[in-house]
């Protein structure tokens, strides 16, 4: 298996990796299932996953890498499942903030925060804190997180500006409304990675993706280690990232 990752590593262009990855995490219930297990247990084991992804963006250098943790809709799944999340989340937290120290890795997330349990907020704001002055990497938890009501939260930001005359109607462009987005800090999304076959977005990161590759595996979320990873960078690389010109005009 390292062998595995170390030769597929060995293909990839290091001078022009993703500078923003995005991961839809997804398929731990059916991993579970597939073992005659709750789908709880596919969330324990996501963990292994999570962690093989930080570790194979570092090698890579990859500086920005967003994980699609609880979407907003996620609200709509039994409560002991929810439960279940908070739970490990706020343990994971706990359990890895010296994985972001020695990794020199910046904590952040994107969503509705303020809708988790209070316990998951308080280790989360712990943990952002305590890695604020990181500066290899950023890594940005989406938690309660959902495209449209970024948008929409975008959107009232710049009416609320526009109607106290602090902001003019003729300013508002595409580079100016991503000013208003959660994610103002980050590039836009170079890679967006999908496990487990399913071949949508579900209302992630919309507007920053406009230009992503897109690159889906079959790999169920609980099975996914830095081997591929790499196999992503490398379908990414080869594309050609056209914006609209000719490949003619890129050369
Ligand atoms: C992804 O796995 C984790 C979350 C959405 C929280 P799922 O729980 O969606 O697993 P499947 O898609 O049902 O297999
Ligand atoms: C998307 O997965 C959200 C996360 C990975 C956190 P879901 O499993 O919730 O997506 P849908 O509803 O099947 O599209
Ligand atoms: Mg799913």
């Amino acid at each position: 298996m390292k062998r595995m990752s170390a030769t597929l590593k060995n293909k990839i262009n290091l001078a022009r990796v993703p500078q923003h990855l995005a991961i839809i995490m997804d398929g731990n219930g059916r991993w579970a299932k597939k073992k005659g297990m709750l789908r709880t247990f596919g969330h324990q084991n996501a963990i292994k996953a999570v962690r093989s992804a930080i570790e194979g963006c570092n090698e890579l250098n990859i500086p920005y890498l967003t994980l699609y943790a609880f979407s907003s809709e996620n609200w709509k799944r039994p409560t002991e499942e929810v439960n279940f999340l908070m739970n490990l989340l706020f343990k994971t937290l706990t359990k890895e903030l010296h994985t972001f120290q020695e990794n020199n890795i910046r904590l952040r997330t994107i969503g509705s925060t303020q809708l988790l349990p209070a316990q998951a907020q308080a280790e989360l704001n712990k943990v952002i804190d305590a890695t604020k002055n990181n500066t290899k990497a950023t890594l940005t938890l989406a938690l309660s997180y959902g495209s449209q009501d970024e948008i929409i939260d975008a959107v009232k930001k710049i009416c609320k500006e526009v109607v106290g005359n602090q902001k003019s109607i003729e300013s508002i462009s595409p580079e100016d409304f991503r000013n208003y987005l959660y994610t103002t800090e980050l590039p836009d999304v170079d890679l967006m990675i999908r496990t487990s076959g399913e071949l949508r977005i579900s209302n992630f990161l919309l507007w920053q993706s406009a230009y992503a590759e897109l690159h889906f595996t079959k790999v169920l979320w609980p099975d996914f280690r830095k081997k591929d990873l790499f196999k992503a960078v490398i379908d990414y690389q080869s594309r050609e990232r056209r914006f609209g010109k000719t490949g003619e005009q890129l050369v």
